[in-house]
């Protein structure tokens, strides 16, 4: 009888995920999409612990003085493009502290310049710290597709504005595209909780170069970066890096325990600041997919040919990543490279079982490729190479990988098990 069950069981699964694959994306940008394990091609990712001089790496000093800044230097070159460097800070903490959450937390609101000119390059970001603390609180930064008073439930954050897909600046006084955050949950575990639009640094269509922060760095007779300089997500990733540099002139939070967390493409530029910036201690990346942590060489679900169309996302890479796209075993890295550079500081991969588009098995796999660069840390990565089923949070590890039961994003019992994580390795 219980096998008899276990076997409807299974068989009504698979006829579900056969369905939701049938509604997917057949093609994209005119390519084909394949979501066949069978058809995904075979490959070999590039060795991580041999120098490019051919020489074997065996322990933690090596790895962090030669062969990070090769990979590093890679990576920055060829898929996210250079930024340039800090530019020096100037905010204003226009809401200093303001008693909110029932007397549990202070919030604050800063404006944080950028930029030669500051009048348009500025971002928001909206902060609330727990008030029962005499040290300083760690934190986490959340990146966000919406402007910060579509982001949580709070009527006296400033309405800020959002970038409509044909290029205007609008007031942000409707609803936001996604459900609000709830700071108290990080606020009752002792733990602070930020977030800002991403849009407010660059924002997010072809044209937003136009109107973003590399505008500001274009040199004369320049009308779009140079193929090894920064896309749209090294734009958005240098912004935390801004953020980061108000953060340590705020006494009341640990600069040195601040984690990342972002979604999509914000997953994927969480894991470039994180990589990029080590002063991020953690790293939490949601369904960052391809151009993110999924394994490039793979060919399932979005590849570098579909990203980096120029009818599709070509703006957020360096335009050197676009070469890729017929040759992708010539990449001299993959996402397994991007994963390693956050050793041996934590990073939680979070996908979901149905997000085929974003292969989560091609994430699972960067963890496993990348764990042995945390080996030499003497840290643990996922610790097996078998695909773990959705919601075993086993993996957890220092190096970890989450999946959800269900499809792209980060879904309410997400948040949870990040502030178990955060209070476990922040
Ligand atoms: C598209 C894109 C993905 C990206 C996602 C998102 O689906 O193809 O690479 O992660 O948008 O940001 O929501």
């Amino acid at each position: 009888m219980k096998k008899e069950l276990f076997l409807i069981a299974f068989l009504i699964s698979s006829i579900i995920s056969f369905c939701q694959k049938e509604t997917l994306n057949k093609t994209s940008a005119g390519f084909p999409v394949n979501y066949e394990e069978d058809s995904v091609g075979t490959y070999t990712l590039p060795d991580l612990l041999t120098l490019s001089n051919g020489k074997k790496i065996t322990d933690a000093k090596t790895w962090t003085e030669k062969r990070r800044p090769e990979l590093l230097k890679l990576l920055e070159a060829i898929e996210y493009g250079k930024m340039p460097s800090a530019v020096p800070l100037s905010a204003n903490l226009f809401d200093k502290g303001t008693l909110v959450l029932n007397g549990t937390a202070i919030r604050k609101q800063v404006t944080i310049y950028f930029g030669k000119d500051t009048s348009d390059h500025k971002l928001d970001l909206l902060v609330y710290l727990p008030v029962n603390t005499s040290k300083p609180v760690p934190l986490l930064v959340n990146i966000s597709f919406v402007a910060n008073c579509q982001a949580v439930d709070d009527p006296d954050v400033r309405i800020g504005y959002t970038w409509t897909k044909e290029g205007k600046h609008i007031k942000a006084d409707q609803p936001g595209r996604f459900g609000k955050m709830d700071p108290s949950q990080f606020i009752s575990q002792g733990i602070g909780f930020a977030t800002f639009y991403y849009g407010d640094i660059e924002p997010d269509f072809k044209e937003g170069v136009k109107y973003g922060i590399r505008s500001q760095y274009l040199k004369h007779g320049q009308s779009l970066p140079a193929d090894d300089e920064w896309g749209a997500i090294s734009a958005w990733a240098w912004g935390l890096s801004r953020v980061m540099d108000y953060l340590e002139t705020d006494k009341q939070i640990d600069a040195k325990r601040v984690a990342l967390q972002g979604t999509s493409r914000l997953g994927k530029t969480v894991l470039w600041a994180g990589v990029h910036d080590i002063r991020f201690k953690m790293v939490i990346a949601s369904c960052s997919g391809e151009g993110g942590a999924a394994i490039s060489r793979r060919n399932y679900g979005e590849n570098i040919k579909h990203i980096t169309d120029t009818s599709r996302y070509y703006y957020q890479f360096a335009p050197a990543y676009h070469t890729y796209a017929n040759k992708v075993n010539s990449l001299p890295f993959d996402a397994h490279a991007l994963v390693s550079l956050m050793a041996p500081r934590p990073l939680l991969l979070q996908t979901g079982d149905t997000d085929y588009w974003s292969d989560p098995k091609g994430e699972f796999l960067a963890a496993v490729g990348a764990e042995p660069v945390y080996h030499l840390f003497k840290e643990k990565g996922p610790g097996t190479t078998v695909m773990p089923e959705a919601g075993d949070i086993s993996l957890m590890n220092k190096l970890g990988y989450y999946m959800h039961k269900g499809g792209h994003g980060t879904i309410p019992s997400d948040w949870p098990l990040f502030i178990n994580y955060m209070k476990k390795y922040l």
